[in-house]
This record gives structure tokens, sequence and C-alpha cells, in this order.
């Protein structure tokens, strides 16, 4: 099957997209035809990112915090004054935040991470729907976790986050029935990355994290999955191929959630 998920000439907004797995996602939404509007609060990495996108790839880079209303709005409008319209949204920002048993885990960091994981995923919601709504088409993918269906020791919050992301997708796709809007999430499992590292390392009390071979041994696949795994699951959500799929959670985890 070569290049049977095209996506020429729509317009796709992805936020994160400074980071691993956005980082994928423009790159392979570019590649299957798409006009990329790239969001991250991080402007150097992001520009980093957009220079490693096909020369033919018509792309905007806005640096915007997904936590401010003001901002999002802003991306949103800019994204639509440049390219005319918004077809596919990747809302895909998050942080994993500290790393700690629940009763050390802080108030401020416990409001961090919603702040982002989930207040971020709802405005970007609130201002690409009314969008797509106007048009009667779109696609958004939000980036939940397999921690949104399941618990995990020591990112308790950060669960807490996805599992919210969860509800607010299938509640948003409830939303637009009877539109031609689509609304699902991507449940990555351990995907080969900063973020992983950073989760394992801070379960090992700050020291390197457990051996590749050990974080796979309750992964039928045995292996951590790559960024550009979950930006397939992405394009094919993204495309007409995923006409008839809303409201759902894509496990992209090798198998982990299964075992
Ligand atoms: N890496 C994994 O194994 C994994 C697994 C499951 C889910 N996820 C989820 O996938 C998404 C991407 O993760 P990643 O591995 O690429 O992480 P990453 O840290 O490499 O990328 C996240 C990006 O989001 C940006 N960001 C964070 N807060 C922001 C804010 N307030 N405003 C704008 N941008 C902001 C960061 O600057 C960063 O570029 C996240 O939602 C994460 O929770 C990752």
């Amino acid at each position: 099957m070569t290049d049977r998920i095209r996506l020429d000439g729509r317009v796709a907004v992805v936020t994160g997209a400074a980071g691993v797995i956005g980082t994928a996602a423009i790159k392979l939404l570019a590649e299957r035809g798409a006009r990329i509007v790239a969001v991250d609060r991080r402007q150097a990495d992001l520009a980093a990112a957009i220079k490693e996108l096909p020369a033919s790839a018509e792309a905007l880079a806005i640096a915007a915090d997904v936590t401010s209303e003001d901002e999002v709005a802003d991306y949103v409008r800019t994204a639509v004054d440049r390219f005319g319209t918004i077809d596919a949204f990747y809302n895909n920002a998050g942080i994993e935040g500290d790393i700690k048993p629940i009763p050390q885990y802080s108030l401020e960091s416990f409001r961090k991470v919603l702040d982002v994981n989930v207040v971020g995923v709802f405005l970007g919601m609130k201002h690409v729907l009314p969008v797509m709504l106007k048009q009667n088409k779109g696609s958004i993918i939000n980036t939940a976790s397999i921690a949104g269906l399941m618990g995990s020791p020591h990112i308790a919050v950060y669960s807490a986050s996805k599992h919210a992301v969860i509800g607010l997708t299938k509640s948003a796709a409830w939303e637009c029935t009877g539109t031609g809007v689509r609304v699902n999430c991507v449940c990555p499992g351990l995907i080969d990355s900063r973020m992983l590292s950073t989760i394992f390392q801070g379960r090992n009390g700050g020291n390197a994290p457990m051996p590749i071979e050990k974080m796979v041994d309750r992964i039928p696949a045995r292996r951590l999955g790559q960024a550009s795994e979950v930006a397939s699951i992405v394009a094919f959500l993204a495309s007409d191929e995923a006409s008839y799929v809303s409201g759902s959670a894509y496990t992209v985890d090798g198998g982990r959630t299964a075992a």
C-alpha cells in the first residue's frame, strides 16, 4: 500500500509540534500533502522542526502557549487567515509533570499538568470546533495515552489528565452528532522518546531508567514504539479513510493494554 492516505491541500494544525511525536506528525502530514500550521511554546525548536519538512511543504510556525485562551484563539485565527480553513487538528501538546507518588506531589504541579494536558486540549477544541462546524467537515485528534486507560505508579496526575482527554474526546464526538466533524484520540504506549526516559528515570529515583529489555517485558511487540508509528494513526484519522471513525481512543502501544 503506497501512499493510500493522501491529505493533499488539507490544512492541519498541530500543537506540541516541536516535540518528538509532534515533529513526526508534521513531517508525515506534510509528506502526505497537508499544509501545516505548527504550534508550540518552544520557538527555536519549532523552527528546527519546520526545517525538517519536505522542501515543497507549505508550513507556518506559531509560538503559543496552549493554556492561554488568547494565544489559542490567535493561532486558530492566524491559521484560518493564512490558509482559509482547518481540516485536521492534532491537539497534542502535553507534559508528563513530576514523577512522584501522590503524597509527595505538590498541588502546584498537579494544577500545572491539568492546565496543559486538559485545559490546553479543551481550549484547542473550543476554538477549532466552530471553524469545523461552520464548514461541516473536519477531524480532531487529541493525544491521550495508555495512561488514560489504566493506572500507573508515580504518574497518577498525568494518568488522570489523560483519562480526562478521553472523556473530552468522547463527549466532543457526541456534540458533533449529525455533522461532518469527527473527534478521536490516540493513546500512545511506550514511545522511544525523552518523555518516556524522564518517566522511567523518575520512577527509579532519578537514576538511569531500567534497561529497555525490562521495559518491553509486558509489551507483546517486545519493543518500544516510534513516534512515526503514532503519526501514522494521526494521518489515518485525519483522512477520509477514517470517515466512519469518531469518538474512538486508538491505542498505538504494541499490544501493551491487551497484555
Ligand atoms: N512519549 C511517549 O511515550 C508518550 C506516550 C503517550 C502519550 N504521549 C503524549 O504525546 C504527546 C507528545 O509527547 P512527546 O513525547 O512528543 O513529548 P515532548 O515533550 O517531546 O513534546 C511535547 C511538546 O509539547 C509542548 N508543550 C508543552 N506544554 C505546552 C504549552 N503549554 N503550550 C504549547 N506547547 C507546549 C512542548 O514544548 C513540547 O514540544 C503528549 O501529549 C504526551 O503526553 C507521549
